[in-house]
Order: structure tokens, then C-alpha cells, then sequence
């Protein structure tokens, strides 16, 4: 099963208020107001070369995303994000740039990647870097990520990985996880989009040309790691694995 009910979860026990469309609309525009006087975090980016700085920069408008990112991870001051997905690394160094002391920053590449990560970055003990297939959650050793704050998800940019993902990373949520998913208008990844029945927002024309969105996983079930690796089997038995 691809999707959990949408349940809205007033009573979760936290007092947090459920996101709506609404507030996620608001926390969007706070991050862009913030982005007209961001600066990037130089100390991070030492390893960048020009094509990566410039996209970072944003000159051409087509990937504010990496700004909109740090400023995410600014104003939601998660405890811990997962990202699958991480190439060269830059997204992960623009969260890690706004992490806070007590945060953990889980990264996931299926590519021993990570190029533009610099030394001290490696060494921060706040972060971690998996290479490993994420559809194994064998990957992460002991300590497989869960109840995460924010998922941020840019991999294959195929249904049938987004939903194999999802199929498995969703029992790692938490009622609350904002989830942002890179390139939902490339390739056949709009059914995913569209199919989501949580509160979201597309921001493709603020933060990635290819597409750009994040919703809140507004849903009644808490994570559940037996489940996870029970959808994980099922991908690799689909799989051939
Ligand atoms: C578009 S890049 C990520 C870019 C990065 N998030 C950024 O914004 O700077 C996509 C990455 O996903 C990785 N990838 C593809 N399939 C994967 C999988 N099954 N598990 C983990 N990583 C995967 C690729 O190796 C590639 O490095």
C-alpha cells in the first residue's frame, strides 16, 4: 500500500497544530522573504566550483531551492533530516549550514558522491553519510533514521522510485514530517504529486525549474520500522533482489 488515510491528527500529544495548505503557503513565503537578504554559508562551500556556486547563488533563478533549503532548516529547526539523494553534496551542506547543535543530518547517495563535502564537513558529528541503494534500509546499520522532521527526497525522478521510497520511508515519519521532493515535473513523477493527500504546495517557480514541492505527512500512524522493512522486502522482491 502506496498511502496511508489522510486522518488530520489534532491529538497526536504534542500540541502541535496540524499544517494545512494555509500554513505551509505562510512558512513559504516567510522563507522567501528571508532569501532577499540571505548569504551563503562561504565556510561550507569551499570545495563548490563555479557552476555549483552559481546555482547555489541563484543567478539564473532556476534553483533558489538550495537557498530555500538552509532557510527551511533555519525556521523549522528540525531534529533530524534524512535526504536521499545527495550527489555532490550541496543541498545536504546548505541544511547542514543551519543545523543546530543538538540536529542530526542523515544523507543518502546510492554513489560513494559527496565530492563538494569538505573535510571538517565529514567530520561533523552531527552528519552522516550512507552510500547504499535507499530502497536497503540494510544501509543504515543499527540505526535506520525515523521520526524524522524533514525527508527531503531527490533521487531517480521516476514514479517507481518515488513511490518505492515512499512506500517505505512513510512508516518513518512522523505525524508533522514536512517531506520536500525534488523534480515532481520531470518525467512521470507528476502522478506522485498529484496522488499526495496530505497539505502541499508546489513551489516550482520559487525554489527548481524541474520542479519543486513539499507537503506535510498529516496522517494518524507513528513510525513503525517493521513495516518499513516489511515494504522494503516487497521493493526487492519486486526487484529481483
Ligand atoms: C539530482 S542528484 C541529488 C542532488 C542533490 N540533492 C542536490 O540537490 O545537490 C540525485 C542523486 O540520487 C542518487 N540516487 C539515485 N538512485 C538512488 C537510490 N536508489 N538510493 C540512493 N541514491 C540514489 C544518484 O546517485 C544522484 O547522486
Amino acid at each position: 500500500m502506496i498511502w496511508q488515510s489522510g486522518a488530520e491528527t489534532g491529538s497526536d500529544g504534542t500540541g502541535r497544530r496540524p499544517w494545512t495548505e494555509a500554513s505551509l503557503r505562510e512558512l513559504h513565503q516567510r522563507l522567501l522573504a528571508a532569501r532577499l537578504s540571505y548569504r551563503p554559508p562561504e565556510h561550507l562551500l569551499t570545495e563548490l566550483n563555479e557552476e555549483y556556486r552559481g546555482f547555489v547563488a541563484n543567478h539564473d533563478g532556476k534553483s533558489g531551492y538550495y537557498q530555500w533549503l538552509a532557510l527551511l532548516v533555519r525556521e523549522l529547526a528540525p531534529g533530524l533530516i534524512l535526504e536521499l539523494g545527495s550527489f555532490l553534496g550541496v543541498s545536504a551542506l546548505m541544511m547542514l549550514s543551519e543545523l543546530g547543535e543538538q540536529s542530526r543530518l542523515v544523507c543518502c547517495d546510492v554513489e560513494p558522491n559527496f565530492a563538494f563535502f569538505p573535510e571538517h564537513a565529514r567530520r561533523d558529528p552531527r552528519v552522516r553519510l550512507i552510500v547504499g541503494d535507499d530502497t536497503d534500509l540494510a544501509i543504515f546499520g543499527e540505526h535506520v533514521p525515523q521520526a524524522m522532521d524533514l525527508l527531503f527526497i531527490d533521487t531517480e525522478h521516476s514514479l517507481r522510485q518515488v513511490e518505492a521510497e515512499w512506500s517505505i520511508y512513510q512508516h518513518l515519519c512522523k505525524p508533522g514530517t514536512i517531506v520536500v521532493l525534488d523534480d515532481i515535473r520531470l518525467n512521470d513523477m507528476g502522478q506522485f504529486w498529484e496522488r499526495v493527500p496530505y497539505p502541499k504546495l508546489d513551489i516550482t517557480e520559487d525554489c527548481h525549474f524541474s520542479g519543486f514541492g513539499m507537503f506535510a505527512y498529516e496522517a494518524s500512524a507513528y513510525p513503525n520500522p517493521a513495516l518499513a522493512w516489511e515494504a522494503a522486502r516487497w521493493v526487492a522482491r519486486l526487484r529481483g533482489r
